[in-house]
């Protein structure tokens, strides 16, 4: 099979990628494009962008909601350490097991999955004039062909170009003209003007409240940033999308909420991001965490995550701020004496963005002005619910309860 690449941020996905996608696949040049997200783009510094997992199911959610046929995500660069190079993911996914497997997983026909394949690199006929100065030419194109985008009115020297590129590295470059259409990710997000992104694409950035203040980390450190980007790619092989994404909206609420009142915004962000980072391990192994941190005093299975979480977080994630670790231990319970990031990180698990189990709107307008306040709402509607529900307070939920005067 005739197999196109298209690799990029993405940051976010626009309908130019979209329309640059159609125009390889109609040009017949390629019959499926594989779009990757880069996860540590090696032009720009990651962490100015989104983290991976929500670039990754944005355009995912985009074409499967868009049924864009022969057009398929691919998290292939999830599993590679390092810079997102593109010679070391051709590498990979040119490998004949990977990417059999791959379009297995993505409902090919085995007799086609199983063929030959042939590979070619999508991008536009701009970057095809500095291809020379990419990490490793050569070796990108002994894996793939170039296969370039060209728009109406582009610079006719692009033929000479790819000669070039043929002449002086080897390998093969071809061109394809489409219909381009013109926008920008980074237009976008400072405009913050969503007109060019496909529809599904707008709902995904609304829901998670993506592009807005609380997602530009504006006072946390360097440091701190990289340790919460490198805990979203992280937690990908251990999360499920819906709780990757929540996992993550808690980092940036108690990041925001933080700032509001004194706390350290990095600190928040790195705690809230990793409050659920266990809760999809096996359950006997969140027991044996469980134990292990904190004895048998978190015994409900719905609890165990939590000290559970506290330890693969210490163990996993390399944190070893006890601030931090106490925060995701005691996220689902409270505790008497919590403090300020304590109780950050339990109202943001109860009201981030994506959250819609009930109306939310006057605790989060709450959250922003008294914290107490907005914490007893809270806990307040979750007793309801166990009293609904005839289940036990926990003690520490009870201790918590008294100390907050309900
Ligand atoms: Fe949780
Ligand atoms: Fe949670």
């Amino acid at each position: 099979m005739r197999i196109g690449v298209y690799g990029g941020s993405f940051d976010p996905l626009h309908k130019g990628h979209l329309a640059l996608i159609e125009g390889a696949l109609s040009s017949g040049i390629v019959e499926i494009v594989l779009v990757v997200p880069s996860c540590r783009n090696n032009f720009k510094s990651y962490t100015n962008q989104l983290p991976a997992p929500y670039r990754y199911y944005m355009l995912k959610g985009c074409i499967e909601e868009l049924c864009l046929k022969d057009v398929y995500p691919c998290d292939v660069e999830f599993g590679i350490p390092g810079t997102s190079y593109t010679s070391v993911i051709l590498k990979k996914l040119t490998d004949p097991e990977y990417i059999t497997e791959f379009l297995l997983s993505n409902g090919i026909k085995k007799k086609r999955a199983k063929e030959e394949h042939s590979f070619f690199w999508i991008m536009g006929s701009d970057t095809l004039e500095s291809f020379t100065h990419w990490y490793k030419p050569e070796e990108i194109l002994s894996y793939a062909s170039l296969l370039a985008a060209l728009r109406p009115g582009d610079d006719t020297d692009i033929e000479k170009t790819a000669s070039k590129i043929k002449r002086e590295l080897g390998g093969n470059v071809e061109l394809f003209r489409f219909n381009g259409v013109e926008c920008s990710s980074s237009a976008i997000i400072r405009n913050r003007d969503l007109t060019m992104c496909p529809e599904p694409v707008v709902r995904f950035i609304e829901l998670h409240n993506l592009y807005s203040e609380n997602t530009m980390l504006t006072n946390v450190s360097e440091s701190d940033k990289v340790g919460f980007f490198e805990a979203a790619i992280g937690m990908y092989p251990y999360l499920r999308e819906k709780r990757l994404l929540h996992t993550l909206n808690v980092g940036y609420l108690s990041c925001a909420l933080a700032e509001r009142f004194g706390e350290d915004p990095g600190r928040a962000l790195i705690a809230g991001a990793l409050h659920d980072c266990a809760k999809e391990l096996d359950i006997d192994y969140q027991r044996e965490l469980a134990m292990s941190y904190a004895g048998n005093v978190f015994e409900d299975k719905k609890l165990l995550h939590s000290p559970a979480g506290a330890l693969f977080a210490k163990e996993r994630f390399g944190i070893d701020d006890q601030a931090v670790l106490d925060a995701i231990c005691y996220h689902t319970t409270g505790r008497g004496g919590m403090s300020v990031l304590e109780k950050i990180v339990y109202l943001a698990d109860k009201i981030e963005p994506s959250r819609t189990y009930t109306d939310l709107t006057d605790i989060r307008k709450m959250a922003y002005t008294d914290l107490d306040e907005a914490v007893r709402m809270t806990v307040r509607s979750v007793r309801n619910k166990f009293e609904e529900q005839g289940r036990q307070i926990h003690p520490y939920t009870l201790a918590m309860m008294k100390d907050l005067r309900i």
